[in-house]
């Protein structure tokens, strides 16, 4: 049943483990229990930031060819199903299978899933929230982002929700500036929420990406000082703010991945992977 009485959502059925062409090179974790401890860093000279890019564009194109198909009664794994095979017809890798045993090529996180809902046998219903976060591989690096859609039509407090979620990344992403700390960003986008009354998720922070999936490197997105690194020209990270009409208190599944918030009230997130600049960013995930 992909839904309780109350309708929210219960775990559904996982299909197989999709395949991928022994052609396409796989991130070096694919197969262990965790990811190789990484000294990458996180500051990218101009060639290999134009090859996150390029994956980066990959993965963002995978999440336009999934948008196409969000309606009522489509399920979560047919959209991993559609993201997964865009990715490969592209020669990458999505980097979310096999990720820490992590079992499917996209995250579906729907209505009070905060974030990495595994996609299953759920049926989108009309006026659900549905985030899709993909993350591809190719030339060695990762380019990651996420976007929130509505199925059909919702509520204005629903779409109201999805819009402030959209505009708090994009003010995070304005704070971005070189010789300033990181916790500018989390600073910019909790005092935009906080006018709304909207719960900004700590658990989850946006990381450095680039040769590993998470270099470390932690941008929250809530005033944090203690996160004081300092942002230098080159350096890649995301920016994903989780915004909630309740509270921020999370509960995990016993699959050991879907997150949802404790009061059940719905939430929203938008992810961008970007490079700190001169003049500020530069988004590498844009189609
Ligand atoms: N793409 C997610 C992020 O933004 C991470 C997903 S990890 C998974 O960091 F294993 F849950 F897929
Ligand atoms: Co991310
Ligand atoms: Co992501």
């Amino acid at each position: 049943m992909p839904r309780d009485t109350h309708g929210h959502l219960t775990p559904g059925r996982i299909s197989a483990q999709r395949p991928v062409p022994p052609t396409i090179p796989r991130p070096e974790y694919v197969g262990k229990a965790a990811p190789s401890p990484s000294d990458a860093g996180d500051v990218y000279d101009g060639e290999t930031i134009e090859l996150i890019r390029e994956s980066g564009r990959i993965a963002s194109q995978a999440i336009d060819a999934v948008e196409a198909a969000i309606a009522p009664g489509v399920t979560t794994d047919e959209l991993d199903r559609i993201a997964h095979e865009f990715v490969v017809a592209h020669g990458a890798y999505p980097s979310t299978l096999g990720y820490r045993g992590y079992p499917k090529s996209v995250c579906t996180s729907v209505n009070e899933v905060i974030c990495h809902g595994i996609p299953d046998d759920t049926t989108l219903v009309e006026g659900d929230l549905i985030n899709i976060d993909i993350t591809a591989f190719k030339n060695g690096v990762h380019g990651d982002l996420n976007r929130t859609f509505v199925v059909g039509e919702a509520p204005i407090e629903t779409t109201d929700l999805v819009e402030r979620t959209r505009e708090a990344l994009r003010r995070g992403i304005k704070a971005v500036a070189p010789g300033r700390q990181v916790n500018v960003i989390g600073r910019a986008i909790e005092s935009y929420a906080k006018r709304f009354g909207y719960g900004v998720v700590r658990d989850y922070t946006g990381h450095g990406v680039g040769r590993a999936f998470h270099s470390g490197l932690i941008i929250p997105h809530y005033d944090a000082p203690q996160y004081d690194d300092v942002m230098e020209v080159g350096m890649v990270f995301t920016i994903e703010p989780m915004l909630t009409l309740g509270g921020i208190e999370a509960d995990i599944w016993s699959d050991d991945w879907t997150v949802t918030t404790r009061d059940k009230s719905l939430t929203a997130q938008f992810e961008h992977t970007l490079v700190v600049t001169e003049r500020g960013a530069d988004i590498l995930t844009l189609s």
